[in-house]
């Protein structure tokens, strides 16, 4: 199958598009034929392995896991002989290790069935991203409608399924992005727009419930200024930089003395929260924002358009669907020097420049 295989930790130079064996499937697992993958942060940082504490998890020399890529669409090819809940045929979307490849193998927990009026680019968009904003607002920051609440980075991949997820739990949603993302914004639910490039939401009047900062462009005394007495600051992360893991650990810190909760961000996947967010695409609560799809051999593009810090909603990676590529990729170009598991030599580089 073909897939994008990651053998060192680097720039996007370090993913080369080949053809590996198709991944086995376990007697719990199932196979998923990939239709679309989507991209986060997370793939990127484990493409740099930087910070380098991750690599902890990641694999501390060279990434554990060969292909990268989390998040996933597509129609289920195969199960394991102790697999219940699905069947081959079903499409369905999730998590799993290696989704920028032909086929992905995970356990069935891993896996939810599709909506049905989701196209495979947005379901592919949902997994980790959205799975962060629900449990942010709903496990640490316990929203209840009435509340006021702010998304810092409302435009982003966390942040679009943030600013409809606090609508769907009946919040009074500020949304704070640049002057190109107000209308977006608004269409997705927002009842208010702060739009940063005019406006510092930490220096007005109002003050809000709750704020999740998907940017970490303040001061944590400067963002906390904008929460109410009781309120909660969810510093999600820090931005893209090395210094996102100190940012958290500060927040956990702050959050034993300052008299506003100062709430840790936190992530782990799990199936109900895959069939929850489900339910809200169902109920016509949240719908995937697309911020561009990419073809498989453009992998490194898109991760370079995540890594600008600036994508509207979520990057999308087309793998089984027809699309012509945004740029062919050469093929008069060598394999890698030493490819683990490539079992076939056509190989080339991804393409270098992103879709126009
Ligand atoms: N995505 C995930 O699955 C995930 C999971 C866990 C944690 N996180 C963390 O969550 C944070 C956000 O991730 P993301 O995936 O949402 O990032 P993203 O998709 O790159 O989005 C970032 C958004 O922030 C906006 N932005 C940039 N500068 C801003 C500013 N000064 N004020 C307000 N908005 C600004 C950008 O909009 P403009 O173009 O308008 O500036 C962009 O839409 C990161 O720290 C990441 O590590 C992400």
């Amino acid at each position: 199958m073909r897939a994008i295989i990651q053998e060192k930790y680097g720039s996007t130079a370090v993913l080369q598009a080949g053809v590996i064996e198709k991944p086995v499937v376990g007697d719990t697992d199932v196979l998923v034929r990939v239709e679309a993958a989507s991209v986060h942060v997370g793939d990127w940082i484990l493409m740099t392995g930087r910070p380098y504490v991750m690599r902890m998890a990641t694999g501390i020399r060279k990434p554990r896991v060969a292909v990268p890529g989390t998040d996933v669409s597509g129609i289920v090819d195969a199960v394991g002989k102790d697999v219940r809940r699905l069947r081959t045929g079903d499409a369905v979307f999730g998590w799993c290790e290696g989704a920028f490849a032909e086929y992905a193998v995970a356990g069935e927990e891993q896996f939810v069935t599709k909506p049905a009026s989701l196209t495979f680019e947005q379901a592919a968009a949902v997994g980790v991203s959205a799975t962060t904003a629900l449990q942010l607002l709903r496990d640490n920051g316990k929203v209840e409608a009435g509340q006021k609440v702010l998304i810092n980075g409302a435009s982003g991949g966390v942040g679009t399924f943030a600013v409809q997820i606090a609508k769907a739990m009946g919040a009074e949603v500020t949304a704070v992005c640049s002057t190109k993302n107000v209308d977006l914004v608004r269409s997705i639910g927002a009842d208010h727009v702060v739009d940063y490039t005019r406006e510092d939401f930490t220096k007005g009047q109002n003050t809000y419930d709750l704020i999740l900062d998907n940017v970490g462009n303040h001061s944590m005394a400067q963002t906390r200024r904008a929460l109410a007495p009781t309120g909660t600051l969810i510093s999600n992360g820090g931005g893209h930089a090395d210094g996102k893991l100190g940012r958290t650990l500060r927040t956990m810190l702050a959050s034993m003395v300052v008299r506003q909760q100062a709430a840790p961000s936190v992530k782990t996947q799990n199936a109900a929260d895959l069939v929850a967010l489900k339910e809200l695409v169902e109920a016509g609560s949240i719908t995937p924002v697309i911020d561009g799809t990419y073809a498989l051999n453009e992998t490194a593009a898109a991760i370079r358009r995540v890594a600008t810090g600036h994508a509207r909603g979520t990057v999308v990676i087309t793998v089984n669907q027809q699309r012509k590529p945004v740029t062919e990729a050469p093929d008069s170009v060598p394999p890698p020097a030493r490819p683990p598991r490539l079992i076939d030599a056509a190989v080339a580089p991804l393409a270098a420049s992103p879709p126009a």
